[in-house]
């Protein structure tokens, strides 16, 4: 048998899976998706996808990752030597997505420095855009590094390798045991301090009133189902690799229950905090909370330092604990993004763990210069777009069209999955996998296509868009392919290496 490293605890996993699933989309992804997809009425898509295809793969990716014992590639090679190119497609995408994480990270370094004083000042978009990005070139143009992003960059590298280097148990399971804990306590009592702030309560309406019109609209569903992939870290190899370092009784069904539900309830927190400051800052001003919401980098780094700046008192406290927060949860995520390919590399390469992390994790780490320049936000923006619509969701509907329809192994999985859990499946979940997924996630690509052809992402130049944005999303396809043609080392797929049972 191989020599697989191990979780040490059971909390030691579920911490490490949830740290995963806890990120950058949490907190600022998650409150402006919803709002802009019907706010209250939402919820029912989001919970929808939550429990048909989200907590699904989440099962799906547990038991694969538990049974074969393996990183995505290894996993995908001894369902079927054919489908090892799902394995590699899925690491090329986390790499690309770790290659920009780690800025966005690096952002919440800096801003949780310049939170101290509010050294953003009164203007915080010309802060953002000028002063710190320094984003003065035109889409597809560097610039030159900007220094103030780089040096963050490097610290945020710095952390996570080192990390990465100790291992499973000694690293990533400890890490997460403080980060974690920590992350719920600091973000807790920014919730408690939004939700006492005058004006509050018009937020939250604002957040939670339905807007019932919008459930019926098809784009709504699209984006729900996106918003829980993303949150989930399904579709990227991501819980498959985690999952590979269980114990041999590890339990799954029921840890993918705990995680899922856990990172919906941080999600949901995340909305009630973001709702409330967004509605005190609209009752400052006098104006809408719509007039004050957007998503992305802008709710974050331009709308977040403007609230801080109006709070009554502590501005500079308040302000750190909610850029510490999204520099934790961000940490966490990376981790798990860089472990998919680390795994994948020592799986098929035979190499040092060390070697592994150096390899990959400095290559993606050199790559992240790229968004460290002044043009570094206009490629940021169009490669996380793309690499979500057409690399994770595409990989997740891959995935669960070749388990559920090519190799038909759904019925075994389950099987293999109620041997082990305390939670029984039943047929709620081969259903959902093998009709409602697959279906729901055929209709959001064509839309999406077609959206995307008719009207060019964000208004960028076509062929700036076809280069980072079509170019990347078809790359990490082509890269998958190629590194599946590399041939195995004999014992790997091994028949006795195949599964414990
Ligand atoms: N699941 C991680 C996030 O939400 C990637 O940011």
């Amino acid at each position: 048998m191989e020599n697989r490293p191990q979780w040490g605890t059971r909390t030691g996993f579920i911490l490490a899976a949830i740290g995963s699933a806890v990120g950058l989309g949490n907190i600022w992804r998650f409150p402006a998706v919803a709002y802009e997809n019907g706010g209250g009425a939402f919820f029912i898509p989001y919970l929808f996808a939550l429990i048909t295809a989200g907590i699904p793969l989440l099962i799906l990716e547990f038991t694969m990752g538990h049974k074969f014992r393996g990183s995505a590639p290894l996993t995908f090679a001894k369902m079927n030597k054919k489908t090892e190119w799902i394995g590699w497609w899925q690491l090329a995408i986390s790499f690309v997505i770790s290659t920009y994480y780690a800025v966005i990270v690096a952002w919440a370094l800096s801003y949780s420095f310049f939170s101290m004083k509010q050294s953003w000042g009164k203007e915080t978009e010309e802060f953002l855009f000028n002063d710190y990005l320094k984003l003065t070139v035109d889409a597809g143009q560097t610039g030159s590094i900007v220094p103030g992003v780089f040096i963050p960059l490097l610290i945020v590298w710095t952390i996570v390798l080192g990390i990465l280097i100790k291992g499973i148990k000694k690293g990533i399971e400890k890490a997460n045991r403080v980060f974690l804990p920590l992350l719920v306590i600091l973000f807790s009592i920014i919730v408690i301090r939004a939700v006492t702030l005058p004006g509050a309560m018009t937020g939250l309406n604002a957040f939670f009133e339905p807007n019932w019109d919008r459930i019926l609209d098809g784009s709504v569903w699209v984006a729900a189902y996106g918003q829980i992939f993303f949150s989930l870290s399904v579709g990227f190899a991501i819980m498959l690799t985690y999952a590979s370092y269980l114990p041999k009784k590890g339990d799954i069904t029921n840890n993918a229950f705990i995680t899922g539900f856990a990172n919906s309830s941080f999600e949901l927190l995340a909305g009630i905090g973001v709702f409330s400051v967004l509605g005190f800052m609209a009752v400052q001003q006098g104006v809408e909370v719509s007039d004050v919401v957007t998503g992305g980098v802008g709710l974050a780094f331009v709308v977040f330092p403007s609230i801080i700046n109006e709070l009554p008192a502590f501005n500079g406290f308040f302000g750190f604990l909610f850029f510490a927060s999204l520099f934790l949860a961000g940490i966490t995520s990376l981790m798990s993004i860089l472990e998919t390919y680390i795994a994948g590399i020592q799986d098929k390469f035979k190499v040092k763990r060390a070697t592994a992390v150096l390899l990959g994790g400095g290559l993606s780490a050199l790559i992240s210069i790229l968004y460290a320049t002044q043009g570094g936000l206009q490629f940021l923006d169009v490669v996380d777009a793309f690499i979500n619509n057409y690399g994770v969701v595409l990989a997740g509907l891959m995935e669960v069209v070749v388990v559920g329809w090519v190799l038909n192994s759904l019925n075994d999985f389950k099987d293999y999955a109620n041997r082990l859990s305390d939670i029984q499946l039943g047929s709620w979940w081969s259903i959902c996998l093998r009709y409602i997924t697959p279906w729901v996630l055929t209709f959001m690509m064509i839309k999406s296509v077609i959206k995307d052809v008719s009207d060019p992402y964000g208004g960028y130049p076509t062929d700036f868009i076809a280069t980072y944005g079509w170019g990347v999303a078809a790359i990490v396809l082509v890269v998958g392919f190629l590194l599946s043609t590399k041939k195995w080392d004999t014992n790997s797929l091994d028949i006795h290496n195949k599964e414990v049972s």
